[in-house]
């Protein structure tokens, strides 16, 4: 299976950080943050990478992670230009793909467990990966019925569970013909929850759990939390 990393948008949350380099490439304790999705993808036995990233600051990942080799992966590029959303992002990565089964990651979520099994047995429609969360309204929220995810919710006022829809993504390549279907939500972007819901509609949407540490780095708290994570996993390692 092939794996691509979503490393566009503008990472406006993270201001004035994100004015000078892109946010997937701002340390998380003593590494770019990049380095740990495509280690994800890596530890589950995914050796070929398209990374997706933003236009202005393309030449910096490429300087820095370069053919992938270094890393023990084989890496390809695309790049979007502004922030159409992550749905749009994954868009670009079609062609990369040749017809196969996709593994998906967002570029700021970071995560303990690895997803080896997992795609092994994936066999049809798309997986998400669940976690409980304290803070819901951040999240794409997954309404839970009877073990089965009836509905999805992005950035829910009132969320009907506290289960997140984590960075992680399976999908089958019809994935891309759903894209195409889409239109931009109110904040003007391809919705990747969107997708997720056009996949429960065709009874095809599976889930998973996380079971380690995970969180995405997409705010001040999260990013600091995060670093904090890793220099305790690495002392405790010591
Ligand atoms: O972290 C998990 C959450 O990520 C999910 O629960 C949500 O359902 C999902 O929409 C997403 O929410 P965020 O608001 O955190 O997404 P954000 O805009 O921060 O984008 C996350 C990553 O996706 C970002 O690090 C890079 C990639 N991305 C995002 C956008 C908007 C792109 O590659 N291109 C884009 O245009």
């Amino acid at each position: 299976m092939k794996g691509i990393i979503l490393a566009g948008g503008i990472g406006t949350r993270l201001y004035p950080l994100t004015l000078i380099t892109n946010k997937h490439l701002l340390p998380v304790y003593d590494r770019p943050m990049v380095l740990y999705p495509l280690e994800t993808l890596k530890n589950s036995g995914i050796s070929e990478v398209m990374i997706v990233c933003g236009k202005e600051h393309a030449g910096d990942f490429m300087n820095f992670l370069g053919s992938g080799k270094q890393y023990g992966v084989k890496l390809s590029y695309a790049l979007q230009s502004g922030a159409g959303g992550i749905a749009e992002a994954l868009s670009l990565a079609e062609d990369f793909t040749d017809e196969e089964k996709v593994a998906v990651i967002l570029g700021d979520n970071i995560f303990e467990d690895n997803f080896l099994k997992d795609i092994e047995l994936f066999n049809r429609g798309a997986k998400v990966f669940l976690k409980k969360v304290e803070d819901p309204q951040r999240f794409g929220i997954a309404e839970i019925k009877n073990s089965k995810i009836i509905a999805i919710e992005e950035k829910p006022q009132s969320p009907k569970s506290d289960y997140a829809t984590t960075g992680f993504y399976l999908y089958n390549h019809d994935v891309f013909d759903k894209i195409r279907k889409l239109t931009p939500s109110k904040r003007g972007e391809l919705e990747i929850t969107d997708v997720h819901n056009m996949y429960i509609n065709e009874g095809d949407l599976f889930h998973g759990f996380i079971s380690g540490f995970w969180s995405d780095t997409g705010t001040f708290e999260s990013l600091l939390k995060t670093s904090n994570w890793v220099e305790k996993k690495k002392k405790l390692k010591k």
